[in-house]
């Protein structure tokens, strides 16, 4: 069983994706970092998400950098409630956990348990790179550690979703992306196409999903009534949108990324209009080697059997 630590914005999908990390892998962490929402409602969304999963008091939670690297003075990064709701979980409010987090600083978290399990840790990124970034500054060292990040980042020469150029988590902090695309860690990367063309769950799908009746199809959902609309309406998608849920599927089996070449990856942190725009360089034009496996095809029926079985599993 893959040992990992998550590093997620808690709202929306990365709750599901929470539950699928939960019910294939040994989760060591959780580490919260600024994204989706205010910080402290994604921190009692981590919380939630794992009392609703029967693990509550089992897996520890972490509190990261709020806001992105070069954020400075009362500046603030672009959150998303149009997207997941005032709560981020689709306007359910929930009712606080039980659960704390933990003192600890996420970044030293995760820098302490690298350094005790050598070449033993995935880290499966959801969220702005912040936390992973400053770990790596903080002590460099942990990078030859780390066994591979998966990334629900970027996009593979494609529309973004935050701006037509950019994905929103690559887009949030592009200076702490840059740094982890550079890192030299195994990379995999599952980019926001991957999830507009074989993530969507549209109407039928929805009802597959109510059907299942548990507490986890329930939860489910709830917190996606929000994004249903706004994906109608800006994205034109005709259903839900489940990028971090699908990074974990694929984490936790590889059978479902059907296609996957290496390719030479960055991103533009100074672009007047592209700023976060992951720069994919898929004819090798910039003659550097491939730091990223980026991933290019699903099998989109097993992922969606893949959420099925999860769900089906919380009761
Ligand atoms: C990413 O941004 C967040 O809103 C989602 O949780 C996902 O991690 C998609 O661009
Ligand atoms: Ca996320």
């Amino acid at each position: 069983m893959k040992r990992v630590i998550i590093d997620t914005d808690t709202a929306g999908d990365d709750t599901i994706a929470l539950f699928m990390a939960l019910h294939h892998f040994q989760v060591e962490g959780v580490l919260i970092t600024g994204g989706n929402v205010q910080f402290d409602q994604e921190v009692e969304n981590a919380l939630y998400t794992i009392e609703v999963a029967g693990k509550g008091g089992e897996v520890p939670v972490f509190k990261g950098h709020e806001t992105p690297i070069l954020q400075f003075g009362s500046e603030k990064h672009v959150t998303v409630e149009d997207v997941h709701g005032s709560d981020g979980m689709g306007g359910a409010n929930f009712p606080k956990a039980k659960q704390q987090p933990k003192s600890e600083h996420a970044v030293d978290f995760l820098i302490r348990k690298v350094h005790e399990n050598p070449g033993e840790l995935s880290i499966m990124a959801i969220a702005p790179l912040t936390n992973i970034a400053m770990a790596l500054k903080k002590d460099p060292t942990i990078a030859t550690e780390i066994k591979e990040i998966f990334i629900m980042g970027g996009t593979n020469n494609y529309l973004g979703n935050i701006t037509p150029a950019a994905e929103y988590n690559f887009y949030v902090d592009p200076e702490a992306a840059r740094i982890v695309l550079h890192s030299g860690i195994p990379l995999t990367m599952v980019g926001w196409e991957m999830c507009t063309q074989y993530s969507v769950m549209n109407d039928q799908d929805h009802q597959d999903i109510e059907q299942l009746q548990t507490k986890g199809s329930d939860f489910f959902i709830k917190i996606n009534e929000v994004v249903k609309e706004f994906n109608k309406a800006v994205h034109r998608l005709d259903g839900t949108t489940h990028p971090d849920t699908l990074l974990m599927a694929i984490a936790a089996d590889e059978a479902v990324m059907t296609k996957s070449t290496n390719y030479y990856v960055d991103i533009e942190t100074k672009g007047e209009l592209t700023r976060g725009y992951s720069l994919v360089d898929i004819n090798g034009r910039l003659e550097q080697p491939a730091n990223v496996r980026v991933c290019e095809e699903v099998d989109r029926d097993r992922f969606k059997t893949a959420l099925l079985n999860c769900l089906k599993e919380i009761q």
